[in-house]
């Protein structure tokens, strides 16, 4: 199973098996980190897992914003990646992404909005307070993990730029530099990898600008220095190293949809009602569950276990439709 487009020929499908060098990166942390960490429910408890810059969050008000699920592991949160513009591969994106310059950086608002600009990402960082948010991943291939991110909710910027009345989708564009992402030599993808959300899911208060994890700034793998994050659609609606914001009236095509329309919706809600064409989504494997690959697979709840929170953004839909 892959999120890569079926294009008549067969394609290398990455291995679902736990990769050499994740494993032993996995080894590695949990050496480091003392198995006792593992054990512990919030990320603000765990000592440093990684090597990177302290970024700390305060425990966030938003509703549904601390699941209380057992984490997955920093070694696996940022060695299990899907990041195409770093390769196809689950591992290659740990491997390779160290050359993402993330300094200097910005992000620029732009179109339908009173208050367009180029936001220089450290300005950007100190907009709104951190909050650490405990989210639930679901990637369209059938696994899934929990992240405790930090960052905050993407509303606080577009409140802030002051949207027209001609703002009905925002699109999200991320980087795309051949000299710093050896994936973009590959066409799985139309590059820059593009993403959208209907006005009102931008502005609901879960949808978050996330600068780090774990407490810790952004691994590189993950989407640094900045990248979207919307729980309640499958992983791939989450943008990562976004670099532009843009305010726009047409529904955008994204990257995804223009790869295989009949595949990924523009929608991508989590719905165990509706299967991928190729796959079922009724059920996801944790990412860490003893037993790897034979563990168990758990139910996928609706809107990824979203829906008190944003059932009513689609009342009177048809999801099968709008997938
Ligand atoms: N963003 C960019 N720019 N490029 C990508 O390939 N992959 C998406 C999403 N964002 C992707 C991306 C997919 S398919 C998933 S499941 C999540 O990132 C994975 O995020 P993670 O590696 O932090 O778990």
């Amino acid at each position: 199973m892959h999120l890569i487009p079926d294009r008549g020929f067969t394609h290398p499908v990455p291995s679902e098996i736990t990769p050499r060098d994740l494993a032993l990166n996995r080894r590695q942390w949990l050496a480091a980190a003392g198995a006792t960490a593992l054990a512990l429910p919030a990320a603000a408890q765990v000592a440093r897992p990684g090597r990177l810059a302290a970024l700390p969050g305060a425990k966030s008000a938003v509703p549904g914003a601390a699941t209380v699920e057992k984490l997955t592991s920093y070694g696996d949160v940022s060695s299990y990646n899907n990041f195409y513009e770093f390769g196809t591969d689950k591992s290659d994106p740990a491997r390779t992404a160290h050359t993402l310059k993330t300094r200097p950086w910005t992000v620029s608002v732009e179109g339908a909005v009173a208050k367009p600009g180029r936001f220089d990402i450290d300005t950007l960082m100190k907009m709104a307070p951190m909050e650490e948010r405990i989210y639930r991943l679901r990637c369209v291939e059938g696994w899934s993990m929990v992240i405790p991110w930090v960052g905050w909710s993407l509303a606080e910027l577009i409140k802030r730029v002051e949207p027209t009345g001609n703002a009905k989708f925002v699109e999200f564009v991320t980087l795309a530099d051949r000299a710093q992402m050896p994936g973009l030599r590959s066409s799985v993808l139309d590059w820059p990898y593009l993403e959208g959300l209907r006005m009102d899911e931008a502005m609901h208060p879960l949808t978050m600008l996330a600068f780090g994890l774990y407490g810790e700034v952004m691994p590189n793998q993950n989407g640094a220095p900045v990248r979207l994050v919307v729980p309640w659609k499958y992983g791939f609606k989450s943008g990562k190293s976004l670099v532009a914001i843009r305010f726009v009236e047409k529904q955008p095509r994204t990257s995804w949809e223009r790869a295989a329309p009949e595949e990924y919706g523009f929608y991508s809600n989590v719905n165990p009602k509706v299967d991928h064409p190729r796959w079922s989504q009724a059920s996801e494997r944790r990412i860490g569950d003893d037993g790897g690959l034979f563990a168990k697979r758990r139910p996928t709840l609706m809107f990824n276990g979203y829906e008190p929170q944003i059932g009513q953004l689609y009342a009177g839909m048809d999801l099968k439709k709008f997938f």
